[in-house]
């Protein structure tokens, strides 16, 4: 066996939460995701003897084998070695992920922003921002179908962002600490096909469902000043309001309505979900550490899988 010399490359990207617009940023309306830190995927490249071996949570094999669900990301990689002009070939992939699938918490758009840093860094080459993304995009066009560019845009971004389609990604303004929980419904959304729905939803009731984007368009830019001034009620309002119109559209469900009452019921001064919506996460905005205590534990009794607690600063 021919001795390779040992060279091995980690890179790494966060999760994201969307703070208001989903949905309605595919219709070109402004949206506002946070990065997510609290989770994380590592991306580890090794030289190996072999062809390409991926090492995932949920599988272990060669790159030509890899599961449907997981396709997005061989394209990705397939796509990124043939930028570098590198064969498809002698590579270990290892992936390590705390991010939850498919709960709107951006797990493929991290686990294909951690690759494509690893394999440029592994071949020592400069990768900008407008690579990574239009890379990492590939990965999502595969999950989501028509995707926004948000999950990307967020998850390769350090603070929070104010994103529209086709336009220059902003980085906002926050005028005081906001302290945030979000809760894991510990259910798959399907985010591909809540996109779907509300295709169909235009075509049955173009009038209702453009008002509702609309006014979803609308809580974005109401947020942003909120989030501006340090305005911690107005922020809840928004958050309460923009899930009410998630859930006229119909992307949301009895359990997301569930920790959403349970949240506000617990002193959340607003609480929606986040994501794609059918399944995943809620976010909700509490006052302080104890209320967070105290929203957390209500959430976990009433059935979440998981919280977490931090603030935006
Ligand atoms: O990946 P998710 O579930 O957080 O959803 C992304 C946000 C959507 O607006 C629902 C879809 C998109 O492509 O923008």
């Amino acid at each position: 066996m021919i001795k390779l010399p040992k060279k091995t490359v980690v890179n790494s990207s966060h999760g994201k939460l969307i703070l208001v617009g989903e949905h309605s940023v595919v219709y070109g309306k402004p949206a506002i995701a946070l990065p997510f830190p609290l989770v994380k995927v590592k991306a580890n490249v090794e030289l190996i003897n072999d062809t390409i071996i991926i090492k995932s949570r949920y599988y272990v094999g060669p790159l030509n084998k890899i599961p449907e669900k997981m396709e997005g990301i061989a394209v990705c990689i397939k796509e990124t070695l043939k930028r570098l002009e590198k064969p498809v070939t002698g590579l270990l992939i290892n992936l390590e992920s705390t991010i939850p699938l498919g709960r709107g918490l951006g797990s493929s758009a991290a686990v294909a922003i951690a690759v494509v840093r690893s394999l440029f860094a592994y071949f020592d080459r400069e990768l900008s921002k407008e690579e990574l993304m239009e890379l990492a995009h590939l990965a999502e066009t595969y999950a989501h179908g028509n995707p926004s560019g948000i999950d990307t845009a967020a998850a390769s971004n350090d603070g929070p962002i104010w994103f529209q389609k086709d336009n220059q990604i902003e980085s906002l303004q926050i005028g005081a600490s906001f302290n945030l929980i979000v809760a894991d419904t510990g259910r798959i959304g399907n985010t591909h096909a809540a996109v779907a729905s509300i295709k169909d939803k235009f075509k049955s009731d173009s009038k209702a469902t453009q008002q509702l984007i609309n006014q979803l368009g609308e809580v974005s830019e109401q947020t942003r000043e909120a989030l501006s001034n340090g305005s911690v009620k107005s922020l809840g309002k928004l958050l309460n309001s923009a899930h009410d119109q998630l859930t006229k559209l119909g992307v949301s469900d009895d359990g997301l309505n569930k920790l959403v009452r349970t949240a506000r019921n617990a002193g959340a001064l607003g609480a929606k979900l986040t994501g794609g919506g059918r399944g995943g996460c809620i976010i909700a905005l509490v006052r302080n550490l104890e209320e967070a205590q105290s929203v957390a534990d209500a959430l976990i009794n009433d059935g979440a899988r998981k919280t977490w607690y931090f603030t935006l600063e």
